[in-house]
């Protein structure tokens, strides 16, 4: 039993509503593209540390012949995952000791994994679990564009409570966060170093801005509630029994905000992350 990330590092709504914006069919296209998978065959897809599941779920949709597996070691993430995503075998486990057999699957697949997974033991478990000329697909977020709205800028109540909190330096150290950073260059380096062949790498751009007309007013609320639990879950993670008003705070702000897009009053707040996609075959 493990639910050090969900506890500490992110929530499980935080993990769940930014990758199901992520993941939204909106932006289906350009992953297809970057992915290149056969929509026809019934692909045996494993997901590398899926957290609560967002993109599993989304592979499901994509791909509706593919028997979908996805694994991660938070106890809660999984638990949320079997309690609310069906159609996909959820599993609790190690990336490192992947509980599967040798060439058992045609694509892997990871989000946001890699630079928390130790290199050698992240690839070459994928690559024992792959078919050969299986599919390995890492995909890794790049620096983004931020634009905050007036409304949303942090609040003194916000700002008192995380002045209250003790912060230790090596706080994400500690729980085993990013301990392996790879640029953009290092990261098909590391693929091909590691057996993998043809290597491409792909990036997809995924634009968060409530006020684009494009999205829909489902899409866009979402935008606005995925922040508003993100900042929730931060503030319940300090576990402090101060947090009372930080949270009225930041429930207040976020109710502002999405009366001003329910209104038309546009603020044009945006939040463009990048998504690096490394293919590789075995
Ligand atoms: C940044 S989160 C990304 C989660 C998910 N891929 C997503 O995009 O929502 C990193 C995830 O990797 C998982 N993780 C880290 N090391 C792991 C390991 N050795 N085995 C399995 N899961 C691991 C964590 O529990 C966490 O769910």
């Amino acid at each position: 039993m493990d639910s050090i990330w969900s506890e500490h590092v992110q929530g499980v709504m935080t993990l769940y509503l930014s990758r199901k914006l992520r993941f939204d069919d909106h932006f289906f296209a350009q992953y297809d593209q970057i992915f290149r998978l056969d929509h026809n065959k019934e692909l045996r897809i494993l997901e590398i540390g899926c957290g609560p599941g967002a993109l599993a779920e989304s592979l499901h949709r994509w791909y509706p012949k593919a028997r979908i597996t996805a694994i991660d070691r938070d106890s809660n993430f999984i638990a949320f995952a079997r309690n609310n995503i069906a159609g996909i075998s959820f599993v609790e486990g190690d990336a490192t000791h992947l509980p599967f057999e040798n060439d058992f699957f045609d694509v892997t697949i990871s989000n946001t994994v890699q630079e928390h997974v130790e290199p050698t033991a992240f690839w070459s478990e994928q690559r024992r679990v792959l078919k050969p000329e299986g599919v390995c697909l890492c995909l890794s977020a790049r620096k983004g564009i931020q634009c905050t709205a007036p409304c949303l800028e942090i609040t003194s109540e916000e700002k008192e409570f995380w002045d209250s909190i003790p912060q230790t330096e090596d706080e994400l150290e500690k729980y085993g966060v990013c301990q392996y950073p790879m640029s953009e260059a290092e990261l098909p380096a590391s693929m091909e170093k590691h057996g993998f062949m043809s290597v491409t790498t792909g990036y997809a751009i995924i634009d968060l801005t409530p006020d684009a007309t494009k999205y829909s007013n489902k899409v866009a609320e979402a935008m606005i509630e995925a922040d508003r639990w993100s900042s929730l879950e931060a503030i319940k993670s300090a576990h402090s029994d101060h947090a009372d008003k930080a949270i009225a705070a930041v429930n207040h702000k976020y109710d502002e905000r999405l009366g001003l897009y329910r209104a038309g009053k546009k603020q044009w707040d945006t939040s463009v992350s990048i998504t690096m996609v490394i293919r590789g075959i075995k």
